[in-house]
């Protein structure tokens, strides 16, 4: 196959427009491992990039898609030989290198990993970015001393990719969630994901003029910043820990000293892109093996290249649910 189907995000004079476009494998970039993509997921910072954020991707035309399960067809890695199932996510894939949303990528050999065995490639972009970053969170969680018997854990942006593997990941290892979202009807999904209770957005915010809020969670995994991130932090349980990966609600927050000197709690950040591929093959093989998540489908949206640019829209404007996963076959 010399050409193959990807959206294509252009810069124009009327602003950034999407199309889905024939394109030829010759003007892939060069890389060790050129790649059939299977399927694809779409995480918010697809969203970004499709819509020309500078942070995110800064050269045009561009194809998004920062998460890739596919089969290798070229390959001139000892690592690697066709016919092999690999992932592929987070470093420069999707960001200034063309993306999962096209049927054919060529990477380093050093942005991939063996499809973990336990996950097939479908099971592996259910989980893709934001299912890595979930159990990134509560793995950094855990070894700050994180416990079942610690308290609830607050996870919020719930409905959201992270938010949602997140509640997924905690109930399944014992964890009490209490889930917070701006979305007053999924309160039963998230229910069935695993919530114990389910807050909406606005009381997660709330508190923003105390320096310190009764002390109620033994952890947080918070995917939105801004007032719920510190809020959330004055509401940690002496010596808890807050695992901050998203900033949906707003990149900047205000903050005071007063919760870590007479809480001993912390704030831990969490990155998925630029993990070293080792970290990233530990958490991936924990997500197929201990931590594999049943009923993954339920979170499950499934979209095709036709359909992404209608799930990036609604992505940007925090009404998904789930994870939406590109079928590039479809
Ligand atoms: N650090 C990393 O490596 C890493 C990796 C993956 C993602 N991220 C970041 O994590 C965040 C979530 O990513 P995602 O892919 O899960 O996105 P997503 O699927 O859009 O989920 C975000 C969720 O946040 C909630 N939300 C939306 N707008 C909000 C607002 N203004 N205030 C408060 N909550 C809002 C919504 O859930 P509810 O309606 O349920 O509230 C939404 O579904 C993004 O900022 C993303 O860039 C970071």
């Amino acid at each position: 196959m010399t050409d193959f189907r990807a959206l294509l995000v252009e810069k124009t004079e009327a602003g950034f427009q999407r199309s889905v476009v024939t394109r030829q494998v010759a003007d892939l970039p060069a890389g060790d491992l050129l790649i059939d993509v299977r399927y694809s997921s779409l995480n918010f910072k697809d969203a970004l990039s499709a819509t020309g954020n500078p942070g995110v991707s800064r050269n045009f035309p561009h194809t998004p898609g920062i998460d890739v399960a596919g089969v290798v067809v070229e390959s001139s890695s000892e690592r690697f030989a066709p016919g092999d199932s690999v992932v592929a996510i987070g470093f420069d894939l999707g960001m200034n290198t063309p993306g999962g949303f096209g049927q054919r990528v060529r990477i380093p050999a050093g942005w991939a990993l063996p499809l973990p065995e336990g996950l097939d490639l479908r099971e592996a972009m259910r989980l893709g970015t934001a299912g890595l970053t979930a159990a990134l969170c509560v793995q950094k969680l855990e070894d700050a001393g994180m416990t079942p018997d610690g308290g609830p854990v607050l996870v919020t942006g719930a409905t959201g990719g992270v938010g949602s593997v997140a509640v997924m990941l905690l109930a399944k290892l014992g964890y009490r969630v209490t889930a917070v979202t701006g979305k007053p009807d999924q309160h039963g999904f998230l229910q069935s994901l695993g919530a114990a209770e389910v807050i909406a957005r606005e009381e997660a915010r709330t508190g923003s003029d105390k320096p310190l809020l009764p002390e109620t969670w033994g952890g947080v995994v918070d995917t939105v910043g801004g007032e719920t991130l510190f809020n959330s932090v004055k509401r940690l349980r002496y010596g808890a820990s807050l695992a901050a990966c998203g900033l949906v609600e707003a990149p900047q927050f205000a903050a005071t000293v007063l919760p870590f000197i007479l809480r001993n709690v912390n704030l831990l950040g969490v990155d998925s892109v630029e993990l070293p591929l080792a970290e990233k093959a530990k958490v991936w093989d924990k997500l197929a093996g201990p931590w594999k998540l049943d009923g993954l489908d339920a979170l499950e949206e499934p979209l095709s290249l036709d359909t992404v640019s209608d799930a990036i829209d609604r992505i940007l404007v925090g009404a998904m649910v789930g994870r939406g996963v590109v079928d590039l076959s479809a």
